[in-house]
């Protein structure tokens, strides 16, 4: 049975709205229709799909959980490395990582524009698109081979299956990390405890966990997010001439980037930047460890290059180690619980 070409330009019209209804809710933060409108969407899609399959395509919206149990995960090669960070750990070592920076690149004068994010505690991710489509997801692993998790990627409602707007790459990936914002967290050991299960350490164990399921179905129900903030391969080179501006033409293709990041410059408004991301740190609705910078210019960037596993370009200014005294208290709870 043919399709019926109204039937075919109401799916494509329907995926375009509720791939624009999805921007604006999780990019822009600023929906622009009630939860209950975009419901009726995907439900009349459903309903389309349902009465012709052969209107289905992997990147439609209503195709984000798999229906098989995954036998394994296979591994991935990534094209380019995954790096780690350099830590500073006190305002003195970040005055002494701007130093370096500036002597190597022989500007002592010039004061250098960093861009500045939060460090979120989640997992990093690669995701690759092709002609605009979510074609695979892979975790970190070494840094060198990483794990396809894609099926349970394409599950996170803000990774989208497709790019909207225009002017991607052919091939574009995407690094950022994925992450379980406290609220979900919370649900989910609440979850736990009034099925009698053992619920999660902390919100980076549980986000963890989530991707590692095979079965996608059970990944669909943690409320995972991601923030995007860095690339692996690009065809055709650099997005721009910043850090910065490459970040934000992603949030125009529909990924979600940090509403908090921002350029500073000089060494004094890193410290600002740190300072007041501390005091904020406890009503951002996710944990962060610390604060992300990186050089903006990528013309700079290259002329630092990287050594071993880490770029000279960038830092992370770690906050003071607060996760130990979390971990000492969960121990406290459950022996009160259990002796
Ligand atoms: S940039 C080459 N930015 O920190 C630089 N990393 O210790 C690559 N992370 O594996 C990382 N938030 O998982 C960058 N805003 C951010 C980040 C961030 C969290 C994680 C990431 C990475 C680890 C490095």
């Amino acid at each position: 049975m043919s399709v019926p070409a109204k039937a075919r330009r109401r799916a494509a019209e329907l995926r375009e709205q509720i791939n624009l209804h999805n921007y604006r809710y999780y990019v822009l933060d600023d929906p622009q229709v009630p939860d209950s409108e975009y419901d009726r969407q995907l439900r009349e899609l459903q309903a389309l799909e349902a009465e012709y399959p052969e209107l289905i395509t992997p990147q439609s919206p209503t195709q984000r959980v798999g229906a098989q149990p995954l036998a394994g995960f296979t591994e991935v090669t990534h094209r380019v490395p995954m790096l780690s960070l350099d830590n500073a750990f006190s305002e003195e070592e970040m005055i002494a990582f701007d130093r370096r920076i500036r002597e190597r690149l022989g500007e002592h004068s010039d004061a250098i524009v960093y861009s500045a994010e939060p460090k979120l505690d989640g997992l990093a991710i690669n995701l690759r698109y092709q002609s605009g489509q979510l074609v695979q997801a892979a975790t970190r692993g070494d840094g060198n081979q990483g794990e396809d998790v894609t099926q349970n990627v394409r599950t996170i409602s803000s990774v989208p299956l497709q790019l909207i707007g225009s002017g991607w790459p052919e091939i574009l990936e995407v690094r950022g990390e994925i992450y379980l914002p406290l609220e979900g967290f919370e649900r989910l050991n609440r979850d736990a405890a009034a099925a009698g299960e053992k619920g999660f350490a902390n919100p980076r164990n549980a986000a963890a966990g989530s991707l590692r399921q095979l079965d996608s179905r059970i990944t669909a129900r943690r409320p995972l997010a991601m923030y995007c903030y860095g690339f692996g391969e690009i065809e055709g080179g650099p997005l721009a001439e910043t850090q910065s501006e490459s970040i934000r033409r992603l949030a125009d293709w529909g990924l979600r980037i940090s509403p908090e990041m921002r350029t500073v410059t000089g060494v004094e408004e890193c410290l600002e930047y740190y300072r007041r991301i501390g005091e904020r740190r406890h009503s951002l609705g996710y944990e962060i460890d610390g604060v992300v910078f990186k050089v903006d210019r990528l013309d700079l960037q290259e002329r630092l290059g990287f050594v071993s596993r880490a770029p000279r370009w960038a830092i992370a200014q770690k906050f003071p180690a607060q996760e130990e005294m979390t971990r000492l208290l969960n121990i406290d709870i459950q022996v009160g619980r259990t002796g």
